[in-house]
């Protein structure tokens, strides 16, 4: 599959084949698809919650109520920042880096045929705390996202459309 054709394949997986396995391999994959992501100044302010356990998932599901498609879902991965890695220039880009971490990942996930879905966590201050105390996650660690992931009960197909108005060409 081409790039192309996995960003017109993405899309959010709600519905999952639930105790589908998804590998370790698997999963450092798609980890590793989100390292590879360009960050400012290379800093690469991230770090990464892989949650398989059943009990943290049900946690998650109560401090984030848009995050039920982990009921089926065979693991989710938080992203977070490491803010500690900032330097003086990259500082404040984090929320670009985590989310260009996030899409590698999604689309990775997509062509290994498993389903996700983006759940936002920053910047949300009650969200960010709920998950800094389900997690213990020291100040300079900030939850960004959570990550469903496991394999499809639905159809992929990408929702998005190309939309001429939404371009100024300067030629
Ligand atoms: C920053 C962000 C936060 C999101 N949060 C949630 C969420 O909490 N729960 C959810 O089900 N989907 C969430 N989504 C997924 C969007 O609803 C979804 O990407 C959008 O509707 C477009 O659909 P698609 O991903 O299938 O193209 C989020 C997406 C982004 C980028």
């Amino acid at each position: 599959m081409s790039v192309n054709e996995i960003i017109k394949k993405r899309k959010s997986i709600r519905k999952y084949e639930k105790g589908a396995v998804v590998t370790e391999e698997q999963i450092k994959t798609i980890l590793e698809a989100g390292m590879l992501a360009p960050s400012a100044c290379n800093s690469r302010p991230f770090q990464f919650i892989v949650v398989r356990n059943r009990e943290k998932l049900e946690e998650i599901m109560k401090i984030h109520s848009y995050t039920q498609m982990l009921q089926t879902a065979s693991l989710a991965i938080i992203v977070c920042a490491d803010l500690n890695l900032q330097n003086e220039i990259s500082e404040g880009y984090f929320p670009e880096d985590c989310g260009a971490v996030t899409e590698n990942m999604l689309l990775q996930a997509t062509e290994l045929e498993l389903g996700t879905c983006w759940c936002g966590v920053y910047p949300k201050e009650d969200k960010v705390a709920s998950f800094s105390k389900l997690f213990n996650l020291p100040e300079n660690i900030v939850p960004f996202n959570v990550i469903a992931v496991g394999k499809p009960a639905e159809e992929f197909g990408s929702r998005g459309f190309y939309e001429e108005e939404k371009v100024t060409w300067i030629d």
